[in-house]
């Protein structure tokens, strides 16, 4: 009997881990301790990463999360548990059969050595180290300094044995850079990307912004963030890349992995629709993966950096938009609409483009809910 999650196509080695699926929850509250992260191992999860590990504790404060359809800005400052409870929860996790990757976060390189030190003992799988949150100190100090990131890694690959990620932030300006420093100080992985500097929306009633401070924007609204971090990262470095940020889906998944990523992350999906969004992505990646071309993910890894060009590199070819009529749609009018350079009229069941006015910018394609238009020379 194939447990979920055990499907053997979708099985990845990833930093020398080898994981029955690349499907990882990341750090969050859905990780906060170990009963928490049973419900993800239930799932299907190829592994864990747990809330991040601190050697001080931070107040929670309240209210702390805002959503607005699938994405959300956050205030929690990491995990509420001690890290001399964490030993408990990894032992209680690993008990349980999962794989765990223990997020930890210090002030100093010989801090986070220590505390990577003492997850490795307490029997963590792997380390990953966050040198990315969007709120209280973390930005300005860490996330776009290339020697502390370079530091931090090394001191903790050099104390300790098992696999060392580095997750990073979509605002470090000099991400490839970062990828380097990160690859040249023994880190097995990189993992982006962590949320983005926030405020979610303000209260034009109250003249307040809905949460009291900056915060971490998450979920769908930053996958095209990830998307280009994780390309920019795959086409820097040799080393493994874990995509994060607005997965929910398997083509969400899939994306990533075109882009580059042996394996990925998953945490406001969790909240917003719940831990059945995980078998949900691993039965539909299966179903997606046996009707393809491609025998297993390792195949697919990176396929889309092949058309990934700079902009100085695309030719400039003279397309321009053609139409499959009739439109089914009779009230529709968003290719007219849309179309800024006024080159598509309808009338009944009938779109014209006017050839002339055409400059093949290429919206009308998306959107149109028919599908009728594609580019052609
Ligand atoms: C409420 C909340 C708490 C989070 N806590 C942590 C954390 O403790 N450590 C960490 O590295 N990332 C943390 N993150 C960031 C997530 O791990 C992830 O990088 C980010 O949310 C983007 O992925 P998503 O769009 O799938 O949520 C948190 C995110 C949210 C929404």
């Amino acid at each position: 009997l194939i447990k979920r999650g055990d499907i053997m196509d979708l099985r990845v080695n990833f930093m020398d881990l080898s994981l029955k699926n690349p499907i990882i929850v990341a750090a969050g509250p859905w990780t906060r301790n170990a009963s928490m992260i049973k419900k993800a191992i239930d799932a299907g999860a190829g592994a864990i990463v747990t809330e991040t590990i601190l050697t001080q504790v931070r107040p929670n404060v309240r209210p702390r999360l805002v959503a607005k359809g699938q994405s959300m800005q956050n205030i929690r400052l990491y995990s509420d548990l001690a890290l001399e409870e964490w030993e408990r929860e990894i032992y209680t996790i690993k008990d349980y059969g999962g794989t765990v990757i223990a997020s930890i976060l210090a002030h100093s390189p010989s801090e986070m050595a220590y505390i990577a030190g003492r997850v490795e003992k307490f029997g963590a799988d792997a380390i990953e180290l966050g040198v990315a949150s969007p709120h209280g100190e973390g930005i300005e100090v860490l996330s776009s300094n290339t020697d502390q990131i370079f530091n931090i890694t090394k001191s903790v690959c050099q104390s300790v044995n098992i696999p060392v990620m580095v997750k990073l932030s979509p605002h470090a300006t000099n991400i490839h850079k970062i990828g380097k420093a990160v690859e040249k100080a023994g880190a097995s992985a990189i993992s982006a990307i962590d949320t983005v500097r926030s405020i979610l929306g303000v209260d034009i009633n109250t003249g307040k912004p809905l949460l009291p401070t900056y915060g971490g924007y998450s979920g769908d609204a930053i996958r095209p963030i990830g998307l280009a971090t994780v390309a920019t990262l795959s086409q820097s470095t040799a080393i493994d890349i874990c995509g994060i940020g607005g997965i929910g889906t398997y083509e969400h998944a899939l994306e990533y992995m075109m882009l580059g990523a042996t394996a990925v992350q998953i945490g406001t999906a969790l909240i917003l629709q719940g831990y059945d969004v995980i078998p949900r992505i691993l039965d539909d990646l299966a179903t997606w993966l046996n009707e393809s071309e491609y025998s297993n993910l390792n195949d697919l890894r990176g396929k889309a950096l092949k058309s990934l060009k700079s902009f100085e590199e695309i030719d400039v070819i003279p397309k321009k938009a053609h139409v499959h009529n009739p439109c089914p749609l009779a009230t529709c009018n968003a290719c007219v609409k849309t179309c800024f350079y006024d080159a598509i009229s309808k009338s009944a069941d009938q779109i014209s483009i006017h050839d002339m006015a055409c400059t093949g910018c290429g919206i009308c394609l998306s959107v149109c809910p028919e599908k009728l238009f594609e580019l052609k020379w």
